[in-house]
């Protein structure tokens, strides 16, 4: 590991991105510990830390997120930024969830895979991959990203009815947890210089493409009513928009629940 500083390093976002791994046998959670490597100040653009056994493995909204031990791809990605542009980071979150989409759906070529909005991945309604990104803002007004993704992949007993792995959707599959990692690390090399372009745009409309209900009647849940709609996007700013009876609603993720 060399000492990594965004501003000595201008070009480094216009390059491949290098896979720079990290492999844990055990830790709390990769993204505690991706924090903790950049505090020290040493964390590589494209630094990818997985674990075989996270024992305090976090999720969305303070949930925790759990793996059986050696089943599942838990690993967090560093991403810098030269820039800590709201809307810009919004963009690249979408960029991110496309990835993972398209790696859980190159292993599962028959199966329709979705993004839940925000970035969950759906496969036939059920979950297979969660994903915790945590963006550190900077005083020089560059940005860190640290991209958690859990991958369901040979785990077949689950708490919830609606979660599932890419073993039980395939029992063919017979997937190295490493090979998974870097086909991940690739399509996000791949999104990341596309929205490195400047490619909004059609990152915004392949999210959609791939959004899970849309243009479909919903159900959710917010502060204890049940609201439907048509959901009709997300916006620049990750909110979700639905078409209800009494016009078009907008929810930022958490503030409602999926029925
Ligand atoms: C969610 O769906 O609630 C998000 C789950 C994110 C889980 C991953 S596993 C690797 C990384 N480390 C964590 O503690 N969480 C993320």
């Amino acid at each position: 590991m060399y000492n990594f500083s965004p501003m000595k390093k201008p070009d480094y976002l216009r390059r491949i991105m290098e896979i720079n791994r990290i492999s844990l046998s055990e830790v709390d959670s990769t993204n505690n510990y991706a924090a903790k490597l950049l505090l020290e100040g040493k964390v590589p653009h494209g630094t990818v830390i997985s674990a075989l056994h996270q024992y305090q493995g976090r999720g969305q909204r303070s949930n925790t997120w759990e793996s059986t031990p050696g089943q599942n791809l838990t690993a967090s990605w560093v991403l810098h930024l030269d820039h800590s542009n709201f809307e810009k980071i919004v963009a690249l979150n979408k960029a991110i969830s496309l990835a993972i989409r398209n790696s859980i759906a190159h292993y599962l070529p028959k199966s329709i895979v979705k993004i839940k909005w925000p970035n969950d991945i759906f496969v036939n309604e059920k979950k297979v991959s969660g994903t915790l990104i945590e963006t550190q803002m900077h005083a020089d007004k560059t940005a860190t990203l640290i991209c958690g993704i859990g991958v369901n992949v040979h785990q077949t007993k689950f708490q919830s009815a609606k979660a599932t792995s890419l073993f039980q959707e395939n029992p063919n599959l017979d997937i190295a947890l490493d090979d998974l990692m870097e086909n991940i690390h690739q399509n996000i090399a791949l999104y990341f210089n596309e929205w490195n372009s400047g490619n909004s745009t059609k990152i915004e409309q392949e999210y959609l493409s791939q959004l899970l209900g849309m243009n479909e009647r919903r159900s959710f849940e917010h502060q204890g009513n049940v609201i439907e709609g048509v959901i009709i996007g997300v916006d620049e700013w990750g909110r979700l928009k639905l078409e209800a009876k009494d016009g078009i609603l907008l929810f930022q993720a958490g503030d409602i629940v999926w029925q």
